[in-house]
């Protein structure tokens, strides 16, 4: 049965500062993911704080907003079957060093801070991020 699905992407600024926004698209193609839509946008402090909300309550929260807003990204909607939990698979464990061979993070990642992509963790989480960026 068909489950197509989207979920949202985000190249980061470690990864967008050294130039691998075509590799990493490229790594998602390759895996049979469409981009339906993207832009390169930096965001503000206070948009990351929102975008990154469910970690409020976490130590790394502010860490985390400063860098998300420190530089430009590449934001993305991807689409394929089973959208969410591929790209999850394709990105590789949220640090690096935990990571699998063939990953986007394993390949990529510098630090568990600056892991080069994020992705959607859920269907539900999908919907609300991809209007995050993409409501018009
Ligand atoms: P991401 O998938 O973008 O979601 C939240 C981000 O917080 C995560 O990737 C990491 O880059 C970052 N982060 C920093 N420290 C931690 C931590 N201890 N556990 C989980 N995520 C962390």
């Amino acid at each position: 049965m068909s489950n197509m699905e989207q979920t949202l992407s985000i190249i980061k600024p470690d990864a967008v500062e050294r130039n691998l926004e075509n590799e990493i698209k490229e790594m998602f193609k390759i895996n049979g993911f469409t981009i339906l839509k993207e832009k390169k946008i930096q965001i503000e402090k206070s948009e990351a704080e929102k975008f990154y909300k469910v970690h409020e309550t976490k130590p790394f929260y502010n860490d985390l907003c400063d860098y998300l807003s420190s530089g430009p990204i590449v934001v993305m909607v991807l689409e394929k079957e089973n959208a969410v939990f591929g790209n999850r698979e394709l990105m590789g464990a949220t640090n690096p060093k935990d990571a699998d061979d063939g990953t986007i993070r394993k390949k990529y990642g510098i630090s568990i801070d600056k892991n080069s992509v994020h992705g959607s963790d859920s269907f539900e989480n999908a919907k609300i991020e991809i209007d995050f960026f993409f409501k018009d």
